[in-house]
């Protein structure tokens, strides 16, 4: 969106302003990243299809999105993600959006990602989302922060105690940036670039004067920089609630902790026998039976599960089909159809879908485990 020919910079805002409330926005998910620090996983699974709760974590942003009024939604996909996040979402039948899937052939960086989508963005201003990242407060306020401001850029910031790892940017009292960095040594904040950005058209130009950075990517936190250097105002939003991100085997354990505390309410439509004890906040799907076991939330079971002689501990996650028999599980996420026997203490742990764990002995020790999709795995 380019500012109109207003004499003085009053006028060019209030210009952009009436623009930016006639034009629809539009938003592009990204989600090509290839998940290495989730293998086994995610050689048969894309991250962005990960459980976050009952659903995977692309389709909590995708209802974010929605929610804040953009129906128009590119997704950005590499050939080997592509397949089956469409299927995903074809398969759910639930998305309220407009969906386009544009591929990046290969990963050369999330700037390099905006740029594969340039025609479909076209003319519109638009929200980026990485499509594995999630936070509490929906992006509402940030889209009418920037609709009312003069800005070419907004970003979303989380103070973190170690911003090392990210995106790192600096700002004025009034939240202008006045510079950004990736993955800087030493941090001049403690500002964390979440991966939440609004854009006008104007990024474009910006990415097109990009050079790979030191990991041989067209950093988008680079192109924020150019338009700083090209003059253009970018604003920031700072973030109040939680911010979750399941890059890592922790951080889809800890996604799913925070995510079931917050939002888990008791709903028990399953059956669960009378030698049963359903502590608060336990959400049972139906079909999924529950027999002499104690289960105590935030837990989450999905349908057509059957629970026996066991023990299922807070911020446990246990997806559609499971049985587990004769185990006590913990601060775990287990995909569904799997089959869990014999485990007397299974804490911190994921196991992929179609996957058995079986122990044929009482283990004194807390078991950890993190197992890919189809896996059999019997301790003796
Ligand atoms: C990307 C961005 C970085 C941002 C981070 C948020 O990093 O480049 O600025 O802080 O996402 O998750 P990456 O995940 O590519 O290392």
């Amino acid at each position: 969106m380019r500012h109109g020919d207003g004499v003085d910079g009053r006028e060019d805002a209030r210009e952009t302003q009436r623009q930016r409330i006639g034009v629809q926005m539009k938003a592009l998910v990204l989600a090509a990243g290839k998940g290495s620090r989730l293998r086994p996983l995610t050689n048969t699974i894309p991250k962005h299809l990960l459980p976050v709760g009952s659903k995977p974590i692309l389709f909590h942003v995708l209802d974010q999105i929605v929610e804040a009024g953009i129906t128009d939604i590119g997704i950005v996909v590499s050939p080997d993600s592509g397949p089956y996040i469409e299927e995903a979402i074809n398969e759910s039948g639930q998305c309220r959006a407009e969906i386009a899937f544009i591929s990046q052939s290969k990963p050369l960086g999330l700037a390099h990602a905006v740029s594969v989508a340039k025609e479909f963005v076209g003319d519109s201003d638009f929200l980026v989302f990485l499509g594995d990242n999630l936070i509490q407060e929906g992006v509402g306020s940030f889209l009418d922060e920037f609709r009312a401001s003069s800005a070419e850029a907004s970003i979303i910031l989380k103070e973190v105690p170690d911003p090392r790892a990210f995106g790192v940017a600096e700002v004025d009292a009034s939240g202008k940036v006045i510079s950004m960095v990736e993955k800087p040594r030493e941090p001049k904040s403690n500002l964390a670039i979440i991966g939440v950005y609004l854009f006008t058209p104007e990024i474009h130009e910006a990415i097109a004067q990009v050079e790979p950075s030191w990991r041989g990517e067209l950093e988008i936190t680079d192109a924020i920089q150019k338009l700083m250097d090209m003059g253009k105002e970018i604003r920031s939003h700072l973030l109040q609630g939680w911010w979750l991100d399941i890059g890592s085997n922790d951080g889809l354990i800890e996604a799913n902790r925070v995510f079931l505390d917050t939002y888990l309410q008791d709903d028990v439509r399953g059956e669960t026998d009378p030698q049963s004890r359903i502590a608060a906040r336990v959400q049972v799907e139906e079909g999924t039976r529950i027999e002499r076991s104690s289960v105590e939330g935030p837990v989450l079971i999905g349908a057509n599960c059957r629970i026996a002689d066991s023990v299922i501990k807070p911020f446990t996650n246990i997806g559609a089909g499971t049985v587990i028999e004769d185990s006590s599980l913990e601060r775990s996420v287990i995909m569904g159809n799997c089959h869990i026997s014999g485990v007397n203490s299974l804490v911190g742990s994921v196991i992929g879908k179609n996957s058995s764990l079986t122990m044929n002995r009482k283990c004194p020790d807390v078991l950890s485990v993190f197992v890919g999709d189809d896996s059999k795995v019997e301790l003796r």
